[in-house]
């Protein structure tokens, strides 16, 4: 059979539909682009904004149209938004056309539940409340050889007031440093250079194996495999970074010159009622110690606007916060009230315009300031990690520095997985174009 998978949401996942892609094609199903020639659709959902449930919800009515045609179409639905009792109700009893769900502690029982919808023709749903142990050795089919995601936790036990995802994605637990060594060793044999750690705050990694291991100590136990040149890692929660981390960051030539640190807002109050567990002083305190320790490091960072009760005065600390940090890239949200969380039922939700116009306020100086940065990579020559072609120009590839920046420059397909040496020529604010250098 053809298989097709629609991702959503983050890099978990990415990382879940690239294990599901390892499981169908060692059954010997093949991947397709084609929805009409695909016979077996799965759409990895995520809840963690109410937009993202609207858009899961707007595709489901347009494969129902799709199931009529196709009658041996198997639909799947997995992913976050299963972790949640509302959604798998209403799927329940209003989209019948649905042939199989499961959650996210379960993926490795996919093949289990195909076989059974197969045999039975009827809805199959198996969904596990929470976590048990972690299953390894589920084949993966990555998207490119020369980089790879790599969970190395799963789960979330911070409970920020707004985020939904400690009830989808269960209690914090990590993998054992083992396992995750022999995936890595397993990945550089087979050509990759970088991987990118995941899980939802690594500086927390190992809390739960009952060994003196912390991130750091993982971090360089990794380092040491050779064959892999760089190792980024997401995320940090600013709560549990620690001097230990800046200072392998600083001294570990695989690791990248770039830290993801999201702040969320840049005021104490609203930090506090975030459950944050850190101020506005505790974050640019430790922005400065990472700036002096690791010269020329990336910040990134991730910004909710319009969390409930938030003032225009608070709102200016998130814009200081954006002057005295100089982030080099954010993801901006507006706050979105998740049913289950804290801040659901918090009064003084913020006006949709007024967290639109703060939103705004924000995006217009942070290019100004993301530009200025990139100016600061003229005329200085990068390692490039060469990803692919770029999109709007065949003659030109696309690839990152250290620091994640996108870099376009002329090149071919044969340059694709490589690291090459590139002037920078020009910059803009989202990416730099530049000229290989021999
Ligand atoms: N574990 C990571 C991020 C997970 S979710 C961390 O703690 O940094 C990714 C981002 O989505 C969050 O950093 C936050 O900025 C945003 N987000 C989560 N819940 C949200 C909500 N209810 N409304 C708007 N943005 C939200
Ligand atoms: Fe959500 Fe906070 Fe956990 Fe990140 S740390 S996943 S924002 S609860
Ligand atoms: Fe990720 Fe969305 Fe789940 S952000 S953890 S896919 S709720």
């Amino acid at each position: 059979m053809n298989y097709k998978i629609i991702t959503y949401g983050c890099q978990m996942n990415e990382n879940d539909s690239e294990k599901i892609a390892g499981m169908l094609k060692q059954a010997g199903h093949s991947p397709t682009e084609d929805e009409n020639e695909a016979n077996i659709i799965i759409l990895n959902t995520c809840s963690v904004r109410e937009n993202a449930n609207d858009k899961f919800f707007g595709h489901l009515g347009y494969y129902k149209k799709l199931k009529k045609e196709k009658k041996d179409l198997v639909l799947c639905i997995c992913g976050c938004m299963m972790q949640q009792d509302s959604v798998v109700n209403e799927i329940k009893s209003k989209y019948r056309h649905v042939d199989m769900i499961f959650g996210t502690h379960n993926i490795h029982e996919f093949p289990q539940l195909l076989a059974d919808h197969l045999e039975k023709h009827e809805m199959v749903v198996g969904i596990w409340e929470d976590g048990r142990e972690i299953v390894e050795n589920i084949p993966v089919e990555r998207k490119h050889e020369f980089k790879a995601y790599v969970s190395i936790m799963f789960g979330c036990n911070n409970f920020c007031s707004y985020c939904i995802v400690p009830y989808t994605r269960g209690r914090e637990r990590s993998r054992t440093v083992e396992s995750i060594r022999s995936e890595v060793e397993a990945l550089a044999k087979t050509g990759c250079k970088e991987i990118t750690l995941l899980g939802q705050n690594v500086n927390s990694y190992g809390n739960t194996l009952g060994e003196e291991i912390t991130f750091p100590g993982l971090l360089k136990e990794l380092a040491k495999v050779d064959g892999i040149e760089r190792i980024r890692f997401m995320t940090s929660h600013p709560k549990d970074i620690s001097l230990e981390l800046i200072e392998t960051i600083a001294g570990e030539k695989k690791l990248c010159n770039h830290v993801h640190l999201p702040v969320q807002a840049g005021n104490s109050r609203v930090l506090s009622a975030m459950n944050r567990k850190y101020s506005k002083e505790d974050y640019l305190d430790l922005v400065r110690k990472i700036k002096v320790k690791i010269p020329g490091v990336a910040l990134t960072t991730d910004i909710i606007v319009g969390f409930p009760g938030e003032t225009e005065e608070e709102f200016m600390d998130t814009m200081d916060i954006l002057e005295k940090c100089e982030f080099d890239s954010a993801y901006t949200f507006l706050y979105s009230p998740r049913e289950g969380t804290p801040a659901y039922n918090m009064e003084e939700q913020i006006d949709e315009d007024i967290k639109h116009e703060r939103l705004n306020r924000f995006l217009d100086r942070h290019h100004r300031i993301s530009k200025k940065i990139n100016q600061g990579y003229l005329g200085k020559v990068y390692d490039v990690l060469v990803e692919g072609l770029s999109k709007n120009n065949p003659d030109n590839v696309t690839g990152r520095t250290e620091t994640n920046k996108t870099v376009n420059f002329k090149g071919d397909v044969s340059l694709v997985g490589q690291i090459v040496k590139v002037k920078i020529t020009q910059a803009k604010s989202f990416s730099l174009d530049g000229e290989i250098v021999s």
